[in-house]
């Protein structure tokens, strides 16, 4: 028996519950069927621990996502907090934990399900084959850049700073990440920044270059304008392998890749920090929709995003490849079988509810497993 593996919950608001329900359920399916057993507690974040206790992170919680394996987390926030101070916003509670934990390689994958090609927006030609992964730094740039603020002139007007913000280290760090995981795919990055007005643009771009010519000599590097970068995502997003961006843009360029494939429910993410000694990173796993307050509550949300996050978490946080296929080949199976919730319905396929999509990963797991 694989010794047990510490996960720390934090399904957080909106659709986040409901999609981890679902969750759970794999996880619990693993826990029964699969070798490798895990230990998982829950906690509140967001806007359900500001209710709870005023703030969207407790101390206590923060220990908690230390000291365990892995985070999996669900999404936070809604209309009812938007007059909540900032600083008590729900949103600060997963930034909160990326600054903390020092979670700086944020891994959001999109990929093209061949079943779901006619979910998206753009033409299935143009999309057909997309695989490609967003490397975004998370825990520098104008997120946590001082000063900031916003301030009340003599005169009574009002003017508001943020602070672009990037040492040579941060670049390299997660540049490093970037060229590491190419390696593992098609060996290629594209690197997105604006040098032709920033300055954090300027320095990004010769650190990454120099770290290439140094360490990552065998991976194609490209250099791109933000801005093109995401003209050629609607243009030709096939033509990307890895995209390396820092904090506001590949916030940005991430949902837009995101939308690629037809749904921000489809999408799982990875946030890492640094190994240490014996291999062992911090990790939080999310799905990249947010917590959609509009239909929470109504059964429609999709769980694949947050159990293709899981799966994610297998794969990095426990090195369990075989596990983590499982999940990925369970979910391409049921989309196969025209099972889908709302947001991904084409033509032929029948509308189920998040529970009613778990029942079938998990039928699909069993199957498979047989
Ligand atoms: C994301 C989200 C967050 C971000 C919000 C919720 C703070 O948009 O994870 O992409 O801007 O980083
Ligand atoms: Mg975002």
């Amino acid at each position: 028996m694989a010794a047990n593996k510490s996960i720390l919950i934090l399904a957080g608001d909106g659709i986040g519950p409901e999609v981890m329900v679902q969750v759970r359920r794999v996880i619990d399916w693993f826990d029964k069927r699969r070798e490798v057993t895990f230990e998982v507690a829950e906690g509140l974040v967001g806007g359900a621990a500001y209710d709870a206790h005023g703030t969207p992170l407790t101390d206590e919680t923060l220990a908690d996502a230390m000291a365990c394996d892995a985070v999996l987390f669900g999404a936070v926030g809604g209309p009812k907090y938007d007059d909540a101070p900032r600083a008590l916003r729900p949103e600060m509670g997963l930034l909160r934990l990326r600054k903390e934990l020092d979670l700086f390689a944020n891994l959001r994958p999109a990929i093209a399900f061949e079943s779901l090609l006619d979910a998206s927006s753009l033409k299935p030609e143009v999309i057909r084959g997309l695989d490609l992964l967003i490397v975004r730094e998370s825990t520098s740039g104008v997120y946590f850049g001082e000063p900031r603020g916003i301030e009340t002139m003599p005169d009574g007007s009002r003017q508001a700073v943020d602070t672009q913000f990037y040492t040579d280290a941060e670049i390299t760090r997660v540049a490093a990440a970037a060229f590491d995981l190419a390696r593992q795919r098609r060996g290629k990055v594209t690197s997105a920044e604006k040098a032709n007005v920033m300055e954090t643009g300027v320095l990004w771009r010769e650190e990454v270059t120099k770290l290439h010519a140094d360490s990552y000599a065998d991976v194609e590097l490209e250099h791109m304008y933000a801005d093109n970068c995401a003209m050629q995502l609607v243009r030709a997003p096939t033509q990307f392998d890895v995209i390396l961006a820092d904090n506001l843009f590949g916030d940005i360029l991430s949902d837009c890749a995101a939308m690629l494939t037809g749904s921000l429910g489809m999408l799982p993410s990875a946030t890492l920090g640094a190994a240490d000694d014996s291999g062992r990173r911090r990790a939080l796993y999310e799905p990249v929709h947010g917590s959609a307050p509009d239909i929470a509550g109504t059964g429609a949300a999709n769980p694949l995003a947050c159990l293709l996050s899981f799966a994610m978490l297998l794969r990095f946080s426990f090195d369990l490849e075989e596990d983590a296929k499982l999940i990925e080949n369970s979910v391409a199976n049921v989309l196969n079988s025209g099972i889908r919730t709302a947001d991904i319905m084409g033509a032929n396929s029948s509308r189920v509810s998040t529970g009613v999509m778990g029942d079938a990963i998990l039928r699909e797991l069993d199957k498979q497993a047989a």
